[in-house]
């Protein structure tokens, strides 16, 4: 019994640190993807804590900025599913 209390601590530990280095990825990735040169208070793309859009709108717009808003004058960013996901799990954590 406390082998498997053990266990299920360790796996509840391991999933939490998980989650940090995704979001952790996410920083990284919103740096390396060039995002603050256009995103931030004063910034042509403005900030994006104000963004209304849900996440997986947010991966749309990375994706394909003009297929989400015909007027976006924002480049497509190029990367994995799982490179715009944490991204815009990122964004959405700057509130
Ligand atoms: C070259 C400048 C530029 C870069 C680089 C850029 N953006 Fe943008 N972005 C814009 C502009 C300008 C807008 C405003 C709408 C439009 O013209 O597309 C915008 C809009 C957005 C929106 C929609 C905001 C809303 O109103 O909800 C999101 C989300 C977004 N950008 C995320 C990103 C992310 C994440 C990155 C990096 C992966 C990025 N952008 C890189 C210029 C840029």
């Amino acid at each position: 019994m406390r082998r498997i209390m053990g266990m299920m601590v360790a796996l509840a530990l391991c999933g939490l640190g998980m989650g940090a280095a995704y979001a952790e990825d996410g920083a990284a990735l919103f740096k390396s993807k060039g995002c603050p040169m256009c995103h931030g208070a004063g910034k042509k793309g403005g900030d994006l804590k104000s963004s209304t859009l849900d996440k997986a709108a947010m991966v749309k717009y990375i994706k394909d900025p003009k297929a989400a808003n015909p007027k976006a004058t924002m480049p497509a960013v190029k990367g994995s599913d799982a490179e715009l996901n944490a991204i815009a799990d990122y964004v959405k954590t700057m509130k």
